[in-house]
């Protein structure tokens, strides 16, 4: 009877994100974890033709030939682009789930907190059109709490900081809801594009946002004083325009870095403010946790700690605690009574 539970206990949890999307089914954990690109081709009549999903696509950012576009259909936490996001949606949902399954799967998406509510019912639909029998959608900083391990059932404030490619989410929750939320147009993307600036300024270089995203995981920093680490960046000269190569310093990339990572820190800042003291002497004691890919820039536990004064612990999976949280969310029905958005 091996084969018993996977016919019946398919309930998927999708984490939307505007730089990754990842899947989780019941009983096998996290199965997909992709870029959220999906190349397509536009034929003359201006169909629009799927030609590579997730990773694949990701690579053909800024080098595609006219007629091709990789697109990133859920760019600054919101749809920009309702078809290609469904089409990307039955992709990865397609690829992770058995089609043996006898019933139709319960799923829930968990999407940014600045999602109109538009693009709630378009996520909603799209789900349904995957095949769902029922679809929750949760917000993102509810899930990585979750998945993060807090005990948000409990009457005591937990902070939780989720720094994604297009926002930063930060909110605390208490007794299972969200009590302050801040959802602020700034995680990795900004950072890229702030590397970007400045190998133009300082280096006359022009370079492309992959690059400078590669630049940023290898040798991006927030500590005060980073190692002397370097890194061979190319591009194309700005007034030259032929192909060129310069050399990038940790310590320079932390400089144009400061300005995304500040507007992190106010807004962080600003919620502590705006909650009422009893839950931030909890948050004093508990402190703060961080998730979503940003929280691997190195030290930014240690510069909000600096900044703020508060413990700050950053999530075992960082990027995967949303899904994980949804899941867990899933598959509990009183919790998920309580954190799915209506
Ligand atoms: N090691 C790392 N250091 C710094 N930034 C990282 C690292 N790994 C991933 N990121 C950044 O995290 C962001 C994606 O985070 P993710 O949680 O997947 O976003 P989203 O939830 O919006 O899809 C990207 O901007 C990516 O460049
Ligand atoms: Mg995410």
């Amino acid at each position: 009877m091996s084969w018993f539970p996977s016919l019946l206990s398919n309930d998927i949890a999708i984490d939307l994100g505007t730089a990754t999307t990842l899947i989780a089914i019941k009983g096998r954990g996290i199965v997909s974890r992709e870029p959220s690109v999906v190349a397509v081709q536009q034929d003359p009549q201006g169909q629009r033709r799927v030609l590579a999903v997730g990773k694949d696509a990701k690579e053909m950012i800024g080098r595609t030939p006219s007629g091709i576009e990789a697109i990133r259909p859920m760019r600054d936490g919101k749809i920009a682009d309702f078809e290609i996001t469904e089409a990307m949606l039955r992709y990865f949902v397609q690829r992770a789930h058995s089609t043996r399954s006898l019933m139709r799967p319960r799923v829930i998406v968990c999407v940014p907190c600045r999602i109109t509510d538009v693009d709630k019912k378009a996520v909603r639909d799209s789900a349904e059109s995957t095949g769902a029998r029922e679809v929750y959608l949760i917000e993102e900083p509810m899930a990585a709490a979750i998945g993060a391990h807090l005990p948000i059932t409990e009457p005591a404030g937990n902070m939780i900081v989720v720094i994604g490619g297009g926002t930063t989410e930060i909110a605390v929750i208490s007794l299972a809801g969200i009590v302050h939320k801040e959802s602020l147009a700034v995680g990795g993307d900004k950072m890229d594009q702030a590397i970007v600036d400045h190998v133009r300024r300082k280096h006359n270089l022009v370079i492309g946002d992959r690059t400078a995203e590669q630049v940023k995981i290898k040798i991006g920093t927030c500590l005060k004083s980073p190692p002397p680490m370097h890194m061979e960046v190319k591009g194309r000269d700005a007034a030259a325009g032929v192909p060129r190569t310069v050399t990038v310093g940790a310590h320079e990339i932390r400089e144009a870095l400061s300005e995304p990572l500040q507007q992190i820190v106010r807004a962080v800042r600003g919620l502590l403010e705006r909650t009422p003291p009893e839950l931030s002497a909890d948050i004093v004691d508990k402190g703060v946790v961080l998730a979503g890919g940003g929280a691997l820039l190195t030290g930014i536990d240690q510069m909000l700690r600096d900044e703020t004064n508060l413990p700050v612990l950053i999530a075992e999976d960082p990027v995967g605690a949303v899904v994980t949280g949804a899941a867990m969310a899933l598959d509990d029905p009183n919790l998920l009574r309580h954190v799915a958005v209506r």
